[in-house]
């Protein structure tokens, strides 16, 4: 494995921060507008500053792409760290214990160059993660998706449409046929329970959602068997930028992404 080592350092350091401030008061408080163009709060600054101190530490000479500090280039290299600090920073803040970090390496630009990924899981400080062609693990358990008939699936959907009600009208269908509706309000997680046989779908239409989000979680997912669509059914890939937004369906079967394509209507 060439890119984990890495990211498993990158990710005890972030999990003690984290940790640190998770559950003060002074975790919520604003500080000024990330480069995503979302408020940045002290638990986001914490998180990114604990990535950044590491990789400087262990010499990294790429670049960092993050949610909050944007495009940040540590050397010339083209190796890229892709870093949504805090996913969740709403559940985070308010104590609700549904939260990551998600941090990606990419050998360039796009989706789909992204190579290795490790989200990790708040309060629990559990780790996901992925290398590509090496499987992936809920810390030493290796996962695969659980391959469960679409009469029993639990489906994911991003209903936070922040009064965008077409998202809602095309959404319907998707909701009316699935056996159990989720939303548990952090993508990188949810599709990470997707690969851990907890969830069996995830839908996110908004149009919305930044690539950064969702970076680490796609090669875990998709290494354990699962896979990442748009809507249109089409392999997943966008430009790995701060603000690069997305739609996607996630499922663990080809067979549950179909039913669940079929009913979208768009
Ligand atoms: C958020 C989470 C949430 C989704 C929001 C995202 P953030 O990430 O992934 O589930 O509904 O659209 O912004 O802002 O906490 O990194
Ligand atoms: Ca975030």
């Amino acid at each position: 494995m060439r890119y984990l080592p890495l990211l498993e350092k990158l990710a005890e350091s972030v999990r003690s921060s984290v940790l640190r401030v998770y559950g003060s008061e002074d975790a919520s408080r604003a500080l000024s507008k990330g480069a995503s163009g979302d408020v940045t709060k002290v638990i986001d600054k914490v998180a990114e500053d604990s990535v950044l101190e590491v990789l400087q530490g262990e010499g990294f000479k790429g670049s960092v792409i993050s949610e909050e500090g944007g495009v940040i280039e540590l050397g010339s290299e083209s190796l890229y760290i892709v870093l949504d600090p805090v996913d969740g920073t709403t559940n985070a803040t308010r104590q609700v214990p549904f939260f990551c970090s998600s941090i990606a390496l990419s050998t360039g630009r796009r989706l789909k160059d992204v190579v290795a990924g490790v989200v990790v899981e708040f309060p629990s400080g559990r780790v996901f993660k992925a290398e590509r062609g090496y499987g992936a693990y809920l810390e030493d358990r290796k996962l695969h998706v659980v391959k469960r008939d679409f009469r029993e699936a639990v489906v994911g959907v991003n209903l936070n449409i922040k009064r965008k009600p077409e998202v809602l009208d095309a959404l319907l269908p998707v909701i009316k046929a699935s056996p159990h509706v989720r939303l548990f309000g952090s993508v990188a997680l949810e599709l990470c329970y997707i690969a851990m046989g907890g969830l069996d779908a995830f839908i996110d239409a908004r149009g919305l959602l930044r690539v950064i989000d969702v970076a680490a979680a796609k090669v875990i997912l998709e290494e354990a068997g699962g896979l990442m669509l748009s809507l249109q059914g089409e392999p997943l890939d966008a430009e790995l930028t701060p603000t690069t937004r997305i739609s996607f369906l996630a499922a663990s079967t080809r067979e549950i992404a179909e039913e669940l394509l079929k009913r979208l209507s768009f």
